[in-house]
């Protein structure tokens, strides 16, 4: 989008409309922490249409203006994030109506029905206004397409919406009734109207309609941005939009509860928000092996960042934006922990190591009341310049400037990643066929992420539903609903030449969340070349051993797998399931396709990994290392004229790391081999072709 890797963050001038000193004052703190773009509007409806139908955009004329004069970009937001309150009072159906069946009163923000007519109507008339007064005017680079759409409605209007679109989908309401198993508990319908949307008070227990309720939601908040977007193409401006997105979270009620994937044709490119709990004490996600001195549950934390910058960068396969980030605490966290010393330059470079092409902040300024008046911000309520914060901020705004070669850049990848919403739902939806708490999809794919990502190995993410697969390697953890579809294309990708691997609960059901006849793994028996007679909840207290490290290392499911044309590679160990596969291989077309049968430990997944990445041709960090002590992690931008190096030190303890070859660090324009990193420290290195 632009030549240099863009520094920013959220700016919030409405809140201080009385008060151009604070404007004037902004304007010369951004030059002096490096600024050069800012996101603006974002909630700014009321302070644009204060009234219905009354237009004030003298001060957002006269902040571009300034912001133009500064040479900052401004990435112009669209307010639908949050409606004035006149609104609400004049027509109560742009308000959502929740699960209970109750309309919402006036409040927070995200708070809206995307059926509503006015609310279109509104957000249509407002978008047609900014895109006609500033669509063109040269700081405006970006539409930045209202705010973390997420959340679904109720009302009357959604399940009539709802209705149409299962028409749509089904044609007839037979059909529907076969994908929903309606037979079952006497739920045969036989009109479009007797359908409403999963309720407590109602239906929960169908698992094809909840899917379907959560594919609809999508449906129509693509649909919403469309309808936002189409305003802003009407009134001639063809700015590229994004909108922000929101990390993949364990817990459901916190997830967006969207599928991205199919963002991917509304929007030119992915921006999202990232607030990890940095330094968080007593972080256990899953069964680690500490890395690394103090502070080590970063190294673990730092894997599951970068699995979202590879969702992001993969989700167009070209850069993204890094929309919003804390330069120092977030103030919703059950315990706000400051970023230590370096933490803030390390995991802003981490994101442009994975492919952003911008660092951003929420927030600029710290505004002086309400909710976040207390969120991180570079300007805090001090003004000042000569804090830790601003100074850290500042020094990589510096950074930034001098690794403007790296915008653009390409991120190189031969392994991918599946991560599937709707098998996530359907997944974490279904009753068993073994529960464990949440069934803990996005904790495995986390685990296979973390393995490959400790060794270096660069990776997409992709839905498993791309046409084309162009990888050495596919890991697709826990891919229980595989509709025929993805199935053949998997098939064909490893027939010819591609490593693919599967563990339990794979290919269970198809898109209704209908069981396989003949059983798992359904479509996918033959390349896999085994049938799955049954899984088994083992308990996490009780031993067995898969026979990857010798180590009692399997829990929460064991499959009972028979081989029909793929080998054993290792066999499980311990009471009741001495001898069934752990490990299988079937050798197909000019591929292979593994399939791991247990929830196997993260060290010997990490085994697994390490003693195939090889052989499958998979490249990873070794070769560029001599040598690394500690918890270092390393990535590569590529350009035409040579690599980005990122080196990046997940531990409050020092690290260094001996390359194979030369390298130059970007800020101090230092040469060697050698890199020592303080506690959170980091380098950018750069090495001509
Ligand atoms: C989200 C929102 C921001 C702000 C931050 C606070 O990402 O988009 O407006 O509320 O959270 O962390
Ligand atoms: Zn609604």
């Amino acid at each position: 989008m632009t030549e240099e890797i863009l520094y920013g963050g959220d700016y919030n001038p409405d809140q201080w409309l009385d008060r151009p000193d604070v404007l004037k004052e902004d304007m010369g703190l951004m030059k002096k922490a490096g600024v050069t773009v800012v996101s603006l509007g974002i909630f700014a409806w009321s302070a644009l249409e204060p009234e219905e139908g009354v237009f004030t955009f003298e001060w957002m004329d006269r902040v571009i203006e300034e912001l133009h004069g500064a040479g900052v970009k401004v990435f112009l937001a669209t307010p639908s994030g949050a409606r004035p309150v006149w609104m609400a009072r004049n027509y109560p159906e742009v308000l959502r109506v929740n699960a209970s069946g109750q309309r919402n009163l006036f409040g927070a923000r995200h708070n809206h029905c995307f059926s509503s007519p006015v609310y279109r109507e509104k957000t249509a008339l407002i978008n047609k206004k900014l895109a006609e007064r500033y669509g063109n005017h040269p700081a405006v680079i970006l539409w930045h397409i209202s705010n973390e759409y997420s959340g679904d409605c109720h009302c009357e209007l959604c399940q009539a919406n709802f209705r149409l679109w299962l028409k749509k989908r089904y044609g007839t309401i037979d059909a529907l009734n076969k994908a929903w198993w309606n037979s079952f508990w006497a739920h045969t319908l036989s009109d479009w109207e007797e359908i409403h949307s999963p309720v407590p008070r109602g239906e929960m227990t169908v698992h094809g309609l909840n899917i379907d309720w959560k594919r609809f939601t999508t449906d129509m908040t693509v649909d919403f941005m469309n309808h936002e977007v189409r305003a802003l193409r009407e009134s001639g401006s063809d700015l590229p939009v994004t909108t922000n997105m929101m990390a993949a979270v364990e817990t459901p009620d916190r997830d967006p509860g969207l599928d991205y994937w199919k963002f991917r044709g509304v929007q030119d490119m992915a921006s999202w928000d990232s607030y990890p709990a940095w330094h968080a004490p007593g972080y256990k996600a899953y069964d680690f092996e500490e890395k690394g001195g103090p502070g080590a549950e970063d190294y673990r934390r730092a894997s599951e960042v970068a699995f979202m910058h590879d969702l992001f960068r993969s989700l167009h396969h070209k850069p993204f934006l890094l929309m919003e980030s804390t330069p120092s605490k977030v103030n919703w966290k059950p315990l706000s922990v400051n970023k230590r010393p370096g933490m803030n330059i390390l995991s802003s470079l981490q994101a442009v190591a994975h492919g952003a092409d911008s660092v951003q902040y929420f927030q600029w300024r710290q505004g002086r009341g309400s909710f976040e008046k207390f969120h991180g911000a570079v300007v805090d309520q001090s003004g000042r310049d000569d804090t830790a914060v601003f100074r850290e901020a500042a020094r990589l705004g510096e950074l930034l400037k001098k690794a403007r070669a790296v915008a653009g850049s390409a991120y190189g990848s031969e392994a991918a990643l599946v991560y599937n919403w709707e098998n996530r739902w359907a997944l974490e939806d279904s009753q068993g066929p073994v529960n464990t708490p949440g069934k803990g999809y996005l904790e495995a794919v986390r685990k296979h992420y973390y393995c490959l990502w400790d060794r270096g190995v660069p990776m997409d993410i992709i839905s498993g539903e791309e046409e084309t697969l162009p990888y050495k390697l596919i890991v697709a953890p826990m891919l229980y609903m595989v509709p025929k579809e993805t199935a053949k294309r998997l098939e064909a990708y490893v027939k010819a030449g591609g490593i693919l691997v599967t563990t339990y609960l794979t290919g269970y059901t198809d898109e209704s969340d209908l069981c396989h006849e003949g059983g798992a793994p359904g479509p996918l028996g033959g390349v896999l070349g085994l049938r799955v007679e049954d899984l088994d909840g083992f308990p996490p207290h009780e031993e067995l051993s898969s026979g990857l490290t010798g180590a009692s290392d399997t829990a929460d499911y064991v499959e009972h797998v028979h081989l029909t044309s793929a080998e054993c590679l290792s066999r499980f160990s311990g009471y009741p399931h001495d001898n069934w596969p752990s490990v299988c291989r079937n050798r197909y077309g000019r591929g292979a396709a593994y399939h791991l049968a247990g929830r196997f430990a993260v060290e010997s997944l990490g085994r697994f990994y390490g003693d195939n990445l090889k052989a499958w041709g998979v490249e990873d960090a070794g070769r560029l290392l001599s040598d690394s002590k500690g918890a270092v992690n390393i990535q590569v931008r590529s350009s035409r004229d040579g690599d980005f190096l990122f080196l990046m030190n997940w531990s409050a303890e020092p690290a260094s790391v001996e390359l194979k070859g030369s390298w130059a660090d970007r800020e101090t324009g230092k040469e060697g081999r050698r890199w020592d990193l303080d506690g959170y420290g980091s380098f950018l290195l750069w090495g001509k072709k």
